[in-house]
């Protein structure tokens, strides 16, 4: 299905830990044609996965209204939402996008298998999206078998998977070096030329943000700037490698933190709680000892 548009009025998102608030969108304004690629950027904490995560219907929003083609996402029941993810958003994240036990080619199906698609139709479909992002070659490895690269191609191919018209990217290419970054890139530019799918990327790195063809900068839970491609190099102050381990190693922390609530509440089971933890907690030890490494004493 072809993209669709994204309208966002007056977004408000107030996250509740314990009896501490933080106000993680303020009121934000955003609309987004069909088709279009835009970008995400801002410092750490300014509220882009939250934003992401409304729009694809996997948090809910304190006030204001998110309308996705003609659906009102910011107020679909509990079971609407489930057939919206399935049917309207692909989301792509930084990791876990895979399910370790399963193959590249079985973690693509499986997304479909939810939604009823019929098994014969299920393979068929597999193998078009391993065509699309060049891993035919590697239908029958495991993720582990599979460089960062490649498994986040088949990540793509697993979000296209239900033909989605609109696609999240939280961070896409946050755990991989420039060269697969821009792979990664040119297979979301592709898709979105191509299939004409409306994307939304989060992004930490300018490089990353100049493919598209919006690029939003937001701070403080609201957008302060929206930049063309060839102003972002420019205007983006360079952030340090350091800062950018450090960041990410916040954000794990805060990540473990909502994976904990998660579990408590019942959103996520016994098996995917662990082994989330145990790969976000991989992730943070070896940001931690590469800080170590460059004599800097990890947060
Ligand atoms: N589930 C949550 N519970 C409590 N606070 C949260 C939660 N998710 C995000 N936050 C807070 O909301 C703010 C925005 O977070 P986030 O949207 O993850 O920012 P970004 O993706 O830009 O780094 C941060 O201050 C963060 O700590
Ligand atoms: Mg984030």
């Amino acid at each position: 299905m072809n993209g669709l548009n994204i309208k966002i009025r007056d977004l408000v998102k107030v996250h509740h830990t314990g009896k501490i608030e933080v106000q993680a969108l303020r009121g934000l304004n955003l609309d987004i044609t069909p088709g279009e690629l835009v970008s995400i950027i801002g410092p750490s904490g300014s509220g882009k996965s939250t934003l992401l995560n409304i729009i694809g219907g996997l948090d809910k929003a304190t006030a204001g209204s998110v309308q996705v083609g003609e659906k009102t996402v910011t107020a679909l029941s509990v079971r609407q939402l489930v057939d919206y993810r399935r049917k309207i958003v692909g989301h792509i994240f930084q990791n876990l996008n895979l399910i370790p036990t399963l193959t590249a080619k079985e973690n693509i199906e499986f997304s479909m298998v939810a939604s009823g698609v019929a098994r014969g139709k299920r393979k068929q479909r597999v193998q078009e999206l391993l065509k699309t992002v060049s891993l035919l070659d590697r239908a029958d490895h495991k993720p582990e078998e599979l460089s960062g690269g490649e498994q986040q191609r088949i990540a793509i191919a697993a979000a296209l998977a239900n033909d989605a018209p609109v696609l999240l990217a939280d961070e896409p290419t946050g755990e991989l070096d420039t060269a697969n970054a821009r792979i990664i890139v040119e297979y979301l530019v592709k898709v979105n030329r191509e299939l004409g799918k409306t994307i939304v990327m989060v992004t930490h790195d300018p490089s990353v943000a100049r493919a598209s063809n919006r690029i939003l900068r937001i701070e403080d839970g609201l957008i302060k700037t929206s930049l063309t491609p060839s102003e972002v190099i420019v205007q983006e102050k360079a952030v340090s490698y350091v800062d950018q381990l450090k960041d990410r190693i916040s954000e794990i922390y805060v990540q473990l933190d909502q994976f904990d609530g998660d579990f408590r509440s019942g959103k996520i089971d016994g098996d995917e709680y662990v082994q989330k933890r145990q790969s976000l907690k991989h992730i943070r030890d070896s940001l931690k000892e590469e800080l170590s490494r460059m004599g800097v004493i990890p947060p």
